[in-house]
This record gives C-alpha cells, structure tokens and sequence, in this order.
C-alpha cells in the first residue's frame, strides 16, 4: 500500500518552524511561522483566555457532541464581530458553522464549492499563502492566480488586478484576503472594494474572503470592511475567519465559515449540504476554543479586556513596523525597506534572493520563508539590532 509512496517535500512554513525549533543558537530569530510574539518573544496565553478557560472548567457539565455547525453560541458571536450589525444577518441569510481553525473553514468551502459546481475555477492572489492552492486543488478544484503585489514597488497591482477580476467568467470563485494580506502586507484600499463589488456584480463571480487577521491591521470594523461591503452588494459569498491569532488560540484550531446567501430560503438549503460536506470530513468540530471565544464575547468585561490585548498587540506590531524600517535605514542595509512600516499585519517581503535567505539563516540564525517572506511579530527591541545586523552583513 504505501511502499511505492515518494516522500512528500516539507511545508515550507511548518518545516521552518521545526528546524528552528532544533538549532541550539540561542541568539536565534524566528521571523518564520505566523504566530503573534511579544515584546519579549514569547506567545503568551491572553488574559482573557484564561479566565474563560477558567470559568470554562469550573462550569462545564457535559462532553456529549455539540453538532455538525458546531456552538450556536459562538457562531451567533463570531457573526456580530465578523459582519457587525449587517443587514445580511438580519434577513436570515447568514449561515455560520465553527470549524477546526481557519484551514478547516476553507476546506469546508473548498468542498462545498466542489458540490455546488466542481467545473469553477477559484482565482487566487498572486501571491498568496502556500496553504491555499492546495487546500482548493485537494478538492478537486481548479485554480487560477490575478495579479496582485509588484514586488518592485512592493505595492498592490490595483490596475492589473481590477482588469484580471473584469475577466473572470460567470460562475468561478475570487478569494479575497481581507486585511493583512499573506504573504505580502500589502492590502486592498477601502476605495477599490466597492470596484471588486461591482465587477463580481457584472461579471457573475463569487468573492470568497479569508479573514484570518481581523483586528491586526487597523482594528476589529476597519478590518472587515471588505467583506462587510461585499455581502451588501452581492448575493451570494463566503467567508472563512480563523481566531488563531486575534484570541491567539492557534493550537486549539478554531474558527468559522459563514455561508451568505441569496434568500433566507436558499442559505437554509445551501446550508444543508455545507452540514453534510462537514459531517464527511470530521463530523463536528472540536468544543473548546468555541467556548472560550463565545464567553469572552459574551461577557462585557472579559471582551473589554481581550479588546484591550488586541489593541496593545496591533499596536505592537504596527510600532516595530515603523523601528525595524528605520533601524535598516540607519544601518545603510542596501535598499529601501521603508514600505515595512508602511504594509500591515504580521507580513512583509524582504524581497531578497533564497540564497539571501539562506545566508540569513545558516549564518546569523535568522529564520525566514524563502520567499523572503518574514513575520514582523518576531521582532522585538531586543533582536532588532541583531537582524539588522544581519542584514547589513548579507545585503552590504
Ligand atoms: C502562516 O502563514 O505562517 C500561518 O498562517 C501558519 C500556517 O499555518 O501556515
């Protein structure tokens, strides 16, 4: 049975984070992997995780299984923080289940696209994360790439991008990222989602969004105003959202799929076949990281103190944003990297060659994506100095 099975290559993000995991240089860097790090290098439990977690504990009475969608509750509360008070929700044509993590969110859609209509194509940015082409593609779906980030100018290709979207037949699939584009930071301005609207409208396309960062680029609404707009304008849409970083429960897998339909009548339908693709790939979703997100956005207080931590966090990233870019700057590292702090979320290009990266990596113990991709968060005050060292020493 599998002796004749080639060994599949290694994820280039996972296999990062474990090879960093085993170099014993304790002066390393982990811009790698998307995880959220502290002023100190550390991903600490939120404040308001733990005691949710706590009251969690102290008042569960049951483990019996909680359903194909998952928690009613949480998936009431990820539709208030996700879409808001949208006229959407209040015509009954929003359909939400809790997934294992954002990934299981676009698996999810990735397989009831292929029961809606296994002949679509689903357009993707180019770049975009490594994971999605081949979430789609194991689906059975077909891909196909528009224009998105030039890397020269390290800026959206916003024309490129409107004359590929006006291209794209009838009845195939746009993903859109909603905030905090991955890889790139480069994100679609508030002016052009309406332009998206009306070419979805004209064409006859479906916008599928992935919101995995609400709340890291600008804050919690600014965050979701593209897909907000979006299931305003259009009938139909997807969106996938992932709580791994903003409630930084990453290993707990938890986050969401809302279908949007046309009529109350036709979500209840569609609705229907989103349960069966569910209950074909892991029956229902894992219960604890639902609980704690839905307690924490159903107590006033806790979700005053999680607000709080995202903030400090968006804050975080988007201040060593502006030092990392000035510290390269003052360093004379070859080149401009002042659009770091210029981007947003946890991402940005170097735009340095893989034999670049390797150098960083093999000689300096600084960890990237050999894309150059590098997670920002993983900069502190403390390794600043040293990246940019490093980076002098590579780059001149
Ligand atoms: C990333 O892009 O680094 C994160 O989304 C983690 C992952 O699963 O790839």
């Amino acid at each position: 049975m599998f002796s004749h099975l080639k060994a599949a290559p290694a994820d280039p993000i996972l296999g990062l984070m474990a090879t960093y995991r085993e170099d014993p240089r304790d002066f390393k860097v982990d811009l790698g992997v998307g995880v959220y790090r502290d002023e100190s290098g550390a991903t600490p439990i939120m404040a308001a995780v733990k005691k949710a977690e706590a009251a969690r504990l102290a008042e569960d009475v049951t483990k019996t299984y909680l359903g194909m969608a998952g928690d009613p509750q949480f998936n009431a509360r990820i539709d208030a923080l996700t879409l808001g008070d949208h006229p959407a929700r209040r015509d009954g044509r929003v359909f939400t289940a809790h997934t294992p993590g954002g990934t299981g969110a676009l698996r999810v859609a990735a397989d009831l696209l292929h029961r809606a209509r296994p002949e679509a194509t689903v357009w993707m940015s180019d770049p975009t994360w490594g994971n999605h082409p081949s979430v789609f593609k194991a689906a059975g779906m077909k891909i196909a790439e528009y224009p998105y980030y030039d890397g020269k100018a390290q800026s959206l290709r916003a024309d490129a991008m409107l004359d590929a979207l006006s291209k794209v037949p009838a009845g195939d699939v746009v993903l859109l990222h909603a905030s905090c584009h991955n890889p790139s930071g480069v994100d679609i301005p508030a002016e052009l989602w309406p332009k998206i609207a009306e070419l979805a409208e004209k064409q006859g396309f479906m916008p599928l969004v992935d919101m995995a960062y609400q709340g890291f680029a600008d804050g919690l609404d600014q965050d979701a105003l593209g897909p907000r707009l979006l299931a305003e304008r259009l009938p139909e849409m997807l969106l996938c959202s992932s709580c791994s970083k903003n409630f930084a429960l990453y290993r707990e897998r938890i986050g969401a799929i809302s279908l949007i339909g046309e009529s109350s009548a036709a979500t209840q339908t569609a609705s229907s076949v989103m349960l069966a693709v569910i209950r074909n790939i892991y029956s229902m979703p894992p219960a604890h990281g639902a609980a704690i997100v839905a307690r924490i956005l159903g107590d006033e207080a806790l979700k005053v103190e999680w607000l709080t931590e995202l903030e400090h966090m968006r804050n975080r990233i988007n201040g060593i944003r502006q030092q990392a870019s000035a510290q390269l700057a003052a360093a004379g590292v070859n080149g401009d990297f002042s659009f770091i702090a210029r981007q947003r979320g946890m991402f940005s290009f170097l735009g340095i060659s893989p034999e670049q990266v390797t150098r960083l990596r093999e000689e300096h113990a600084v960890y990237l994506v050999s894309s150059s991709r590098v997670n920002i968060a993983g900069l502190n005050e403390d390794n600043l100095p040293r990246f940019v060292a490093a980076m002098k020493a590579v780059l001149g």
